[in-house]
């Protein structure tokens, strides 16, 4: 026996009738299944437990799943065993929380346990919520060693602006860079894994190190449209970055004790990615990337060479690449401070006429 409870939201609200329609298909499937249980709805919240044959409970829930009437689906609990069934009696009992003066008291219980997993769930890594919204404990995941690109993207110049904005001012200016680099990594299929200040770090399967230098890519574009539409004072046209990227195995998994948990990355990628992203400060480059990362890009991105370095924590020296494409090519970073100096007005040239374009 098992038993499987999961919260979700409804697509758009429920027109009448349409929960009658939903109760009617389940009723029908969980008598053939020996399935039982309860949903209830309100408010555009769908509250379910299913129970019954392990196997069976499992392939309805990766049904109910991909039902394009609701999304979100959160699972919150999970028994397996020799377990009496909650609701012997129902095929699927369907409850309009709204219509059902005795449950009104589940109804903000249910409501605010939605709300509270989707806060949870923005503050999370992405691939600690899939565990959890699958309904597997994050903190038993076992670590494993994987091979992946990995994306360090740093703000120029932060401290700059740390003195300078007020701090509303400083989160929204950090909010506009990370919700960039958010959208474009994930939308090449990458996560970002950590938002460290105004420092974001992401990965990728290794095997797509094209889309990890494709969002690279992306995030520099769009931070470049962002710079070319804000107003002549406002910070965000100062936002520049250097995005550094790295290739290889390494550690994924949980860190930390029963205080404090963080599911992360950790190896050498990682910190080459940061590496390299140092690196372009000093190269009037926005992109740099090593070896590895470049013997893993598909044949279509030509790749320029434009030194060898020793990295921190490397041996040996390293190829250092770039892409020759003008949205990486940079103001060199004493250009951009004497320009954000003037914008911010603080730092050495805060007093002296605005630099020359
Ligand atoms: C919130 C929600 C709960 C559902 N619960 C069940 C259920 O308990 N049993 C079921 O067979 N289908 C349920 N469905 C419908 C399934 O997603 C799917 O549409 C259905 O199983 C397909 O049945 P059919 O193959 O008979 O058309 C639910 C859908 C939603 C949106």
């Amino acid at each position: 026996m098992k038993r499987l409870a999961y919260v979700s939201r409804a697509t758009s609200v429920l027109a009448p009738g349409e929960l009658q329609t939903i109760a009617t298909a389940a009723q029908a499937n969980n008598r053939r299944l020996d399935i039982t249980g309860v949903l209830t709805y309100d408010d555009g919240v769908f509250f379910q437990e299913l129970e019954g044959p392990e196997a069976a409970v499992d392939a309805l829930a990766d049904r109910i799943r991909v039902d394009p009437r609701h999304r979100d689906m959160v699972v919150i609990s999970v028994e397996n065993g020799d377990l009496a069934r909650h609701h012997p009696a129902w095929a699927m009992r369907v409850i309009n929380l709204g219509d059902e003066p005795d449950s009104g008291y589940l109804r903000p219980v249910i409501a605010r346990l939605s709300q509270a997993i989707r806060t949870v769930g923005r503050y999370t890594q992405p691939a600690v919520f899939r565990l959890l919204e699958s309904g597997i404990d994050p903190t038993t995941a076992p670590a494993r060693r994987v091979q992946r690109a990995v994306l360090c993207c740093d703000v120029r110049a932060f401290s700059a602006f740390a003195q300078a904005l007020a701090p509303d001012r400083l989160a929204a200016f950090i909010t506009v860079f990370v919700d960039v680099c958010v959208g474009c990594v994930s939308a090449r299929g990458g996560e970002v894994t950590k938002i460290i200040g105004d420092a974001v770090l992401a990965h990728f399967p290794r095997e797509c190190s094209g889309e990890a230098l494709a969002a690279a890519l992306d995030i520099l574009t769009t931070l470049a449209r962002i710079r070319r539409q804000a107003a002549a004072n406002a910070p965000e046209r100062y936002l520049h970055v250097g995005v550094g990227l790295a290739a290889g195995e390494v550690f994924e998994g949980n860190v930390g004790s029963g205080f404090k948990l963080d599911y992360t990355i950790l190896g050498d990628p990682v910190n080459h990615a940061a590496r390299l992203e140092a690196l372009t400060r000093t190269q009037a480059t926005a992109l740099l990337f090593e070896e590895a990362f470049a013997a893993s890009l598909p044949p279509e991105w030509s790749t320029i060479a434009i030194g060898r370095h020793h990295l921190k924590g490397r041996d040996d020296q390293t190829t250092i690449s770039t892409v020759d494409l003008p949205i990486v090519r940079e103001l060199p970073s004493s250009r951009l401070a004497e320009e954000l100096a003037w914008c911010l007005d603080v730092g050495p040239s805060a007093s002296q006429s605005r630099p020359k374009a």
